[in-house]
């Protein structure tokens, strides 16, 4: 696991972008994994500039959704397939039907996780994961207490999560849904590379137990301690906790230039 502090949030965008200009580079049908929530929209915006820039095509890239909220109305802002929409995907040249995300109003939603592995599976997996964590340390929506190794199925938010996310519901906890279809850990950690970032002093006990916590379901991101590249990008208040964050600023100032993220 590489743990990357910077003092902005900008200079973490540059880096998860620097790493997809780069996959894209090398393989212009890459299969990127997207997260919704607040934390990744600077890298969107940053991914936004360097495509209008002329420097970054999605024109043959797949993408995948890490999870959506159960029975919102199609057109409901807050479905992260409109979330993403507005957010990046419509901001630059994805080809139609190349996002995915999971059918939260599928009738039968056990059958669209099963779908939705299939698809994933069928691009070939995922090379490039972005993924937020939340206060309580969930990865997508990997509540604590959810399986180290599950696959895309149906969760039920925990009360913190709903109380988070108020925030993009007016601040009433009660309009957000108590259901989501979410990428399990075990589909996240099949992913090639997980691009973590984390800003601000709220994520600071989560990022204390993400890089430096024993592995555990009850605060579920520790277990991609496990996995072989991992980039956690973190601000100075999300690193506030950390005991070896000088070590961690030791090793990236020491990092040789060809060594990428
Ligand atoms: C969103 C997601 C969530 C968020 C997490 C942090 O697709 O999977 O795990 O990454 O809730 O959200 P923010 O970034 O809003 O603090």
């Amino acid at each position: 696991m590489e743990v990357v502090i910077q003092s902005s949030a900008e200079e973490l965008a540059e880096l998860a972008a620097d790493a997809i200009e780069r996959l894209l580079a090398a393989r212009a049908d890459a299969v990127l994994g997207l997260a919704t929530g607040s934390s990744p929209l600077v890298i969107y915006d940053e991914l936004v500039r360097r495509h209008q820039g002329g420097r970054l095509s999605f024109a043959a890239a797949r993408a995948f959704l890490l999870d959506e909220y159960v029975h919102l109305p199609p057109e409901h802002p807050e479905r992260y397939c409109n979330v993403i929409a507005q957010a990046f995907v419509d901001r630059v040249d994805f080809g139609a039907g190349a996002v995915h995300t999971p059918d939260g109003n599928a009738e039968d939603l056990a059958g669209a996780c099963l779908d939705y592995e299939a698809a994933i599976e069928a691009a070939g997996g995922v090379d490039l994961q972005l993924l937020g964590i939340g206060t309580d340390g969930h990865i997508a929506f990997n509540e604590p207490g959810s399986s180290l190794a599950g696959r895309t199925r149906i969760k039920t938010l925990a009360p913190q999560t709903r109380v988070d996310n108020a925030r993009f519901f007016g601040g009433d906890a009660d309009a957000v849904p108590r259901h989501c279809l979410t990428q399990g850990i075990g589909t996240i950690m099949a992913a090639r590379h997980l691009v973590l970032i984390a800003t601000g002093i709220a994520k600071a006990e989560a990022v204390h137990h993400l890089v430096e916590g024993a592995v555990s379901a009850m605060w579920p991101a520790t277990i991609v301690q496990q996995h072989p590249h991992v980039s956690v990008l973190i601000d100075e208040a999300a690193a506030s906790r950390l005991r070896l964050a000088d070590y961690y600023r030791q090793v990236w100032a020491d990092k040789p230039a060809w060594q990428v993220l």
